[in-house]
């Protein structure tokens, strides 16, 4: 259609039709299963509003939608197609890593690709707008929803958020496989406070401007069709209610001209809030903040039409939000087949194929992060595995563990490769063994929506301690894979202890006391605290909640076939004592030179201020050197570049990729800034003996930051840079601007 044609049909709706699009419900409404992540209530058959709701979502499947599109087309008073959408977070039925672990990779181009992937699958199963990326800066472990996220760097956050963005839209959302993008959760989510999910954030409006609004920025830089409400209040007031935060910021200071739409009944929930007396003003209140969709809290559907036709609301409001949905379902090209790409042959030949999955498999193997890895005596270290020896796989994790995390709603479990059948693959029958070790979960314990419990859970613990004590002696080397359940991060997954179950700890201490050549596998959607783990083991790779390819691309890093690269994108804490971290602080008045106990400074009395593992880190089977940085010259005014260069060598004896990161201080400035940040990054892969020279060119424009007068801008001053293979690597040099 043509925008005139556009307005023509929006000047021929009713208010009650125009407020239909504005309401989105849940999927239940029209199919027989939908995903929930909310209260989720069924309409009486006959009301108007089923048949007028412009969205719906958690419902998915080519032959199902085209079914529920044809019936509520023929209703809708004017022919408007329904738009479906849905939660693709890491893969629609071929599940990739999670997003916490696409991170790691530091490979855009990867995530990019899966991101691809993941339209392609959603949109043949007939989705037009997938709710994700989530662009939340994630500083505390204690939120589930850190997976989600992809990590404590703003500047990393942002190419990942676009990244994401380019890989589900494309240039023109009409073309096959393409799906719309919602950037969410806007704005400041991730900085819950205490890490306890749907709360306040308390963030002065310098943090929020120069750290928490970043990565959404590069969303909507990157073209996203909509952004998504957070349910968080910040400065006192809930998001989805707040006028300055949506029109100011978003519209006005950051141009996004698309779709605002509310999180799961966060429109209600403002009463709940106490911010709003009742749901009618709760929906006056929304609207006024700017936000077009009302997601699954029926305060729109109940009171909009009232409160236009009462003079509160200007019906115009009412005109310009329909007018960016009807936009959407036009640029998606569903005025023309509303279908979309809903084709079940497309299925078939889509899910699961061969290149979908192989792709999943190199996103596996490049974000792995290796943690840890011994010397073992003369045979060198403990990994790669070495096939002469005998392997035992033990732990819950090796199979039937659902190795995609919560944010999977769609595919199945069964889908994935689990540890026994890629060991299978890799390794002959009589060179490993097997056994599960315990539950994955202590008795009893809470999960969102559920509680585990086993009557027989003592029994079952001590029979399989025992098999896996005799397995684990009859073997040369441990393979144990533990972890959190996949139902452990995610929504509503906040935790005050980071650790790993109690039974799968025991698990760990027994074992290393019959044989303590022990590889230890960590599947998480967080940072967990591990250091009684790194007491028992060799070699440890974090391989967070690795998707439907995850045996496979484990195995390939276990086996040596390739060599792990992913580099941590949140610090692992000693203790969750320590939570929110990042390596980005901001420098404090009373530094803590390593190792110092004078009195007086920064520091805990009971753990150390760094971290068990920084945000940068990971090993590599191969020894790669970096050298100190040059720069080809020391000053430099706007407009000029400075550029700083190392050599990095691989002088080990594997192929391996190395991620070069570069650091950047600005030393004094009229706001005090972190004590440094990244401001790039490279993945260089090297063969033995290889050297490349990686050069990263610094601006004026690298330098710029919220200054203390509110503006954005650099400041002439001494400038200090790293260049190295985690945040606490490399030599400082100095540089000014002027
Ligand atoms: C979550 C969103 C999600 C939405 C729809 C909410 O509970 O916070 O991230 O997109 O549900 O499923």
């Amino acid at each position: 259609m043509t925008e005139r044609e556009l307005r023509i049909l929006l000047n021929d709706m009713s208010l009650e039709e125009k407020v239909g699009q504005m309401v989105q419900l849940p999927g239940q409404n029209y199919g027989s299963f939908a995903a929930v992540t909310g209260k989720a209530e069924k309409k009486e058959d006959g009301q108007p509003i089923l048949d007028q709701a412009g969205s719906t979502l958690g419902i998915y499947g080519a032959e199902k939608l085209k079914k529920i599109q044809k019936a509520y087309m023929e209703k809708q008073p004017h022919h408007i197609p329904l738009m479906f959408m849905l939660d693709v977070i890491h893969g629609y039925e071929t599940a990739f890593q999670c997003p916490l672990g696409m991170g790691a990779s530091f490979d855009p181009e990867l995530v990019k690709k899966c991101a691809e992937i993941a339209a392609k699958e959603a949109a043949a199963g007939g989705i037009h707008v997938t709710f994700s990326p989530m662009a939340d800066l994630a500083r505390d472990a204690r939120w589930g929803r850190v997976m989600e996220s992809t990590g404590e760097d703003p500047w990393l956050n942002g190419k990942m958020a676009a990244a994401m963005v380019e890989g589900f839209q494309g240039e023109n959302r009409k073309q096959t496989g393409k799906v719309s993008s919602c950037v969410k959760h806007f704005a400041a989510y991730g900085a819950a406070t205490a890490g306890l999910d749907y709360t306040n954030v308390e963030l002065s409006e310098h943090t929020l401007r120069e750290y928490y609004l970043k990565a959404y920025q590069e969303g909507i830089h990157a073209g996203c069709d909509m952004v998504m409400t957070s349910f968080n209040t910040w400065n006192g007031v809930p998001s989805t209610g707040n006028p300055w935060l949506m029109k100011e910021v978003l519209r006005k200071e950051m141009g996004f001209d698309g779709i605002v739409i509310s999180d799961w009944g966060a429109v209600g929930e403002m009463v709940n809030h106490g911010f709003c007396e009742d749901r009618k003003e709760a929906a006056e209140r929304a609207l006024k903040a700017g936000v077009d969709i009302d997601m699954c809290s029926d305060c729109y559907a109940d009171y909009l039409v009232d409160l236009v036709r009462e003079g509160v609301i200007d019906e115009k409001e009412i005109d310009e939000a329909v007018y960016r949905i009807l936009l959407l379902k036009n640029e998606l090209g569903l005025f023309e087949n509303p279908y979309k790409d809903a084709d079940e042959q497309r299925e078939k030949e889509l899910f699961l194929c061969e290149g979908h999955r192989r792709t999943a498999r190199e996103m596996v193997q490049k974000s792995a992060v290796l943690l840890k890895n011994e010397e073992d005596g003369k045979a060198g270290k403990l990994l790669p595995l070495n096939p002469a020896e005998k392997i035992a796989f033990i732990g819950p994790y090796i199979e039937g563990e659902d190795m995609r995390s919560s944010w999977v709603v769609t595919g199945s479990a069964k889908n994935s490769v689990s540890i026994c059948q890629a060991a299978k693959e890799a390794f002959r029958d009589d060179q490993i063994c097997f056994a599960k070790g315990c539950t994955l979960l202590d008795n009893d314990t809470l999960l969102n929506g559920s509680e585990y419990h086993s009557d027989s859970w003592e029994e079952d613990n001590d029979r399989l301690l025992c098999e896996a004590i005799q397995t684990a002696k009859q073997a040369d080397v441990v393979v144990l894979c533990l972890g959190e359940q996949n139902h452990q991060s995610g929504e509503a997954t906040s935790r005050t202890h980071l650790t790993l179950p109690k039974i799968q700890r025991t698990l760990l201490s027994e074992i290393s006391k019959v044989n303590p050549r022990i590889v230890t596998v960590i599947f998480s959607g967080r940072p967990l605290e591990l250091s009684e783990v790194e007491t028992h083991s060799k070699a440890m790779l974090e391989v967070w909640m690795p998707g439907t390819e995850g045996g496979h691309g484990i195995m390939d890093l276990l086996t040596g076939v390739c060599s792990p690269s992913g580099k941590l994108t949140m610090s692992f804490p000693y203790t969750v004592g320590q939570e929110p971290m990042s390596y980005s602080q901001l420098t404090s008045g009373r530094p803590c030179p390593k190792g110092s106990k004078a009195p007086f400074l920064t520091r805990y009395l009971d753990c150390s201020t760094a971290p068990l593992y920084p945000f940068g880190y990971g090993l590599s089977y191969t020894d790669f050197s970096i050298s100190e940085p040059t720069l080809d010259r020391t000053e430099m005014q706007a407009g000029e570049t400075i550029v700083a260069s190392v050599t990095v060598a691989n002088g080990g004896k594997r192929t391996g990729c190395e991620v070069v990161q570069l650091y950047i201080q600005d030393v004094a400035a009229s706001c005090v800034r972190p004590v440094k940040e990244l401001k790039g990054f490279r993945r260089v892969e090297l063969a033995p003996g290889e050297a490349q020279r990686v050069t990263f060119s610094i601006s004026e424009e690298m330098l710029r930051f919220h200054r203390g007068d509110g503006s954005f801008g650099s400041e002439p001053g001494k400038f200090r840079l790293w260049i190295g293979n985690s945040s606490e690597d490399g030599e400082a040099r100095e540089f000014f601007l002027y």
